[in-house]
């Protein structure tokens, strides 16, 4: 018993968490984890515990979907109890650095003020000593610059934090990942396993190469009713379509969202990889249409729509590169990609601008990536030509059109750009939505509205065109599949701003010979 070859089921689903919450770059990402415990989190369960109606009936009211509301009904307060109580009681290290950080940049802000900064390393609160640098630009603005690698290194990054919860996919939308905290329940496997553990690999492998379940006992330690569990996730034959590989030519297909995997019969790569485990849904590509090995993943930016852990989880031992941008190396609001990546246990290299990478048969440009960070400073983002297949196809996530000018340039250095695929979500949440808990200086809502995480508009995307020259341009990344809710949190209707915009862009592109669609579900092109 247990030693018959298994295969995981397309289904299965895993949620990498961290003292409960959803496990996206910014909480795992040490400084930044930090400061959202301490100034998000901690006041979200807080708020919570002190009325708890108000919160299950905001998370119910469609008109404030996406809201930071705990959506956990009223009789599991107590566990919610818990966790706060865990989380102040073993986290003080943590919580203790949040407020040292606070603590330093109104020290830099009141006494940075253009000369020597030597004095103040020694009024430095100590759990920052070794771990920052202070630094002003050239217009004598200071900041605290975070050498990340070493944070990493430090206890404040601690694995005791981590998990994973496997379950089966319902269909049934799961709470919004950045507000509701995931509790224990029967339908669930909870596993205390750090994201890196080889326990995990080998079980994700599992979809295309067969293990046993005394192996995955074995290596992830479980007990009799953890293996009876597991085995609920396991099949006896592997659940794959022949139509993941192709025999000639070339192939895209989009997956969803910003995920699209683009194909020959010697290479495989996907963008921004979010793919879903819905089996029982039509319309959509899964886990089913996954090519087994992945020659490259090429992330765009961090946004948790882009930076996806629980599809990333997914690639483990099935991709052979994650392709991540740069970061600016220290600013806190631009932790590493590469970082957290690989202490998810997954490959990565770090491209810049007009950096190469080759794969068979074709080549990945990393080219630059325009705004839609609320105008803080963030590098690690970038967009991608890839010339496979006698194509070049542009990768532009929700890189803007706010300055057109740059894509005449990009166009000057990779060419003239066949299919361009383009995030036109115009009209993004604002400042404080997704970086409210990395301010230690207030931020007023009329600031953080003025700076939202927006894509291009009609006129912007239509301009990005001219520049690059392209013939096909289809409109991706809009959040509207509806097994993203979780994550994304959109609300359209045929009102919405950013549908018009959207219909706005592919009249003009009608008027100028240009192919334009607008993807939803899942779309197939074949050369
Ligand atoms: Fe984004
Ligand atoms: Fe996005």
């Amino acid at each position: 018993m247990g030693d018959e070859v298994k295969f995981l089921r397309p289904d299965a689903i895993v949620e990498p968490l961290v003292d409960g919450f959803y496990a996206w770059l910014h909480m795992v990402a040490p400084v930044q984890a930090a400061m959202n415990l301490a100034f998000a989190h901690v006041p979200l369960l807080e708020s919570y515990l002190q009325s708890p109606m108000v919160h299950i009936n905001a998370s119910r009211n469609p008109a404030l979907r996406g809201g930071y509301f705990v959506s956990i009904e009223e009789d599991r307060s107590e566990e919610v109890r818990d966790l706060l109580a865990a989380i102040k009681r073993d986290r003080t290290e943590l919580l203790d650095f949040a407020a040292a950080v606070a603590e330093a940049e109104e020290l830099v802000r009141t006494t940075a003020t253009g000369f020597d900064l030597t004095p103040l390393y020694a009024k430095l609160p100590p759990a920052l000593s070794g771990l920052v640098e202070i630094a002003y630009d050239t217009s004598n603005q200071p900041a605290i610059r975070f050498i990340e690698p070493l944070v990493y290194q430090s206890s404040i990054y601690s694995e005791d934090r981590q998990s994973v919860q496997l379950s089966l996919e319902t269909g049934v939308e799961r709470p919004f990942v950045l507000s509701t905290p995931r509790l224990s329940s029967p339908d669930v496997l909870d596993l205390r396993i750090p994201f890196r553990h080889p326990g995990l690999e080998e079980l994700f492998r599992s979809r295309v190469h067969g293990t046993t379940l005394n192996r995955l006992r074995e290596m992830l330690e479980l007990s009799d009713d953890e293996a009876a569990a597991l085995s609920q996730l396991l099949a006896d034959q592997p659940d794959l379509y022949g139509s993941r590989h192709i025999d000639d030519g070339a192939r895209i297909r989009y997956f969803g969202h910003a995920c699209l995997v683009l194909q020959t019969p010697q290479a495989a790569i996907i963008t921004d990889p979010w793919v879903s485990a819905d089996t029982s849904a039509s319309g959509r590509f899964t886990y089913r249409d996954l090519p087994d090995y992945l020659d490259l993943a090429l992330i765009t930016h961090g946004h948790q729509d882009h930076v996806v852990p629980e599809t990333l989880l997914a690639l483990r031992g099935r991709v052979g590169t994650i392709v991540v941008p740069r970061p600016s190396r220290g600013n806190m609001a631009d932790p590493s990609l590469a970082l957290y990546l690989s202490h998810l246990g997954l490959p990565v290299v770090e491209v810049d601008d007009f950096s190469e990478v080759e794969f068979p048969g074709g080549t990945v440009i990393a080219t630059p990536f325009l705004g839609e960070h609320a105008d803080l400073d963030i590098r690690a983002k970038s967009t991608y030509c890839v010339k496979f297949g006698g194509r070049t196809i542009f990768v532009g996530g929700d890189s803007s059109g706010i300055d057109p000018g740059l894509y005449r340039y990009m166009r000057g250095h990779v060419g003239p750009v066949d299919m361009a695929f383009l995030g036109m979500e115009c009209a993004g949440a604002p400042l404080t939505w997704l970086y409210q808990g990395l301010f230690t200086a207030p931020v007023t809502k009329k600031m953080s509205d003025s700076r939202t995480l927006s894509g291009s508009n009609a006129e912007q995307a239509a301009a990005i065109m001219t520049e690059l020259g392209a013939r096909e341009a289809y409109v991706y990344a809009m959040g509207e599949e509806s097994w993203l809710g979780h994550v994304m949190a959109t609300t359209y209707n045929e009102d919405s701003y950013q549908l018009k915009q959207v219909a706005e862009f592919m009249t003009w592109c009608a008027d100028h010979g240009i192919k334009s669609d607008h993807l939803l579900g899942q779309h197939e092109w074949r050369w």
